[in-house]
């Protein structure tokens, strides 16, 4: 697994002593390469977006993460599945930079290194969180919760002196369409279901586009319809940003699910289709045998 980082960290060293030459380079690689000086972009030419390489994390001697490694592809929605306790949320604190592993790697893709990084400056780097329990402004509208989530400084925030330009207008417009709420668009949002308020939490993390979501037990509290439209709505998003989705609701994760990653006692205990991890007598047996 370590090979690739370390080759293209030796390749990095290459080119940062052909950039202080001044020299010029070209070639697809080269290209991939180049794109990490520009800020915001993320290094996916090694077809990884996320990567954790043997990762763990006890809390007063209990591991709660305990060499955990995965990666996700550009693009991907991963589903992740696992047992009250097995290290699922404490798998997103660690990537967002909430909890610090005490060992291990966490790469966004292949040139930035997650552990040398604050939590507001993993955001910023375009991984956005969306936490169980909806936090949204509820004595603002649809619409000022979405403007404000573009405003990054507080005061501007506090004092509603942010306004948006007309490519956030646009986009704004249509991530209101995205998250289902273009008729709810005055509606104050503390008036909004449960489910509906979980949309807009989601449209305020998409209006700073992030390339990789992490979204923590989002159907939790749905409706059986709210949950299909959230279906729906993470369907559309896949491709256009790489998901990480948590979720004990199966019939959920039946929809939405390509690979499935099952986590129990802080690793990974299998991966696959969610028929293939369903019939794992491992997973059977944490399932049912706990
Ligand atoms: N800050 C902390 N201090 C002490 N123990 C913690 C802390 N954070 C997590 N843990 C412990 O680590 C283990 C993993 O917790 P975590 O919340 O990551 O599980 P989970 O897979 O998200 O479970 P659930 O499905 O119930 O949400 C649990 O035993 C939890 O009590
Ligand atoms: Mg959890």
């Amino acid at each position: 697994m370590t090979p690739d980082l370390m080759e293209e960290g030796a390749q990095r060293l290459e080119r940062t002593a052909v950039a202080k030459l001044g020299q010029t380079e070209s070639g697809g690689r080269e290209a991939g390469f180049s794109r990490i000086a520009t800020p915001g972009e993320v290094d996916i030419t090694h077809g990884r977006i996320l990567y954790l390489e043997d990762v763990h994390r006890s809390f007063d001697g209990f591991k709660a993460i305990n060499g955990l490694s995965l990666d996700i592809a550009p693009g991907e929605l991963r589903c992740i599945i696992g047992p009250n306790g097995a290290g699922k949320t404490t798998m997103m604190d660690i990537i967002t930079g909430k909890t610090r592993p005490d060992k291990g790697t966490v790469f966004f893709g292949s040139t930035i290194d997650l552990l040398r990084h604050t939590e507001p400056e993993i955001a910023q780097l375009g991984i956005g969180r969306k936490f169980q329990k909806p936090t949204v402004f509820e004595h603002l509208t649809v619409f000022e919760n979405l403007e404000l989530a573009l405003a990054t400084d507080k005061g501007v925030k506090s004092s509603m002196l942010f306004r948006l330009d007309s490519r956030q207008s646009d986009r704004l417009a249509e991530i209101l369409h995205t998250i289902h709420l273009a008729d709810s668009v005055n509606r104050l949002s503390g008036n909004l279901s449960h489910g509906q308020k979980q949309w807009l939490e989601i449209g305020m993390l998409l209006m700073q586009d992030p390339k990789l979501l992490l979204l923590d037990e989002p159907v939790a509290g749905m409706t059986d319809e709210e949950t299909a439209r959230t279906a729906e709505l993470f369907l559309t998003l896949k491709g256009k940003h790489s998901l990480m989705v948590v979720e004990h609701d199966m019939s959920f994760i039946r929809t939405i699910s390509e690979i499935v990653t099952v986590l129990c006692d802080g690793a990974v205990l299998a991966q696959g289709t969610l028929d293939q991890v369903q019939a794992d007598e491992r997973v059977i047996e944490v399932y049912l045998g706990r």
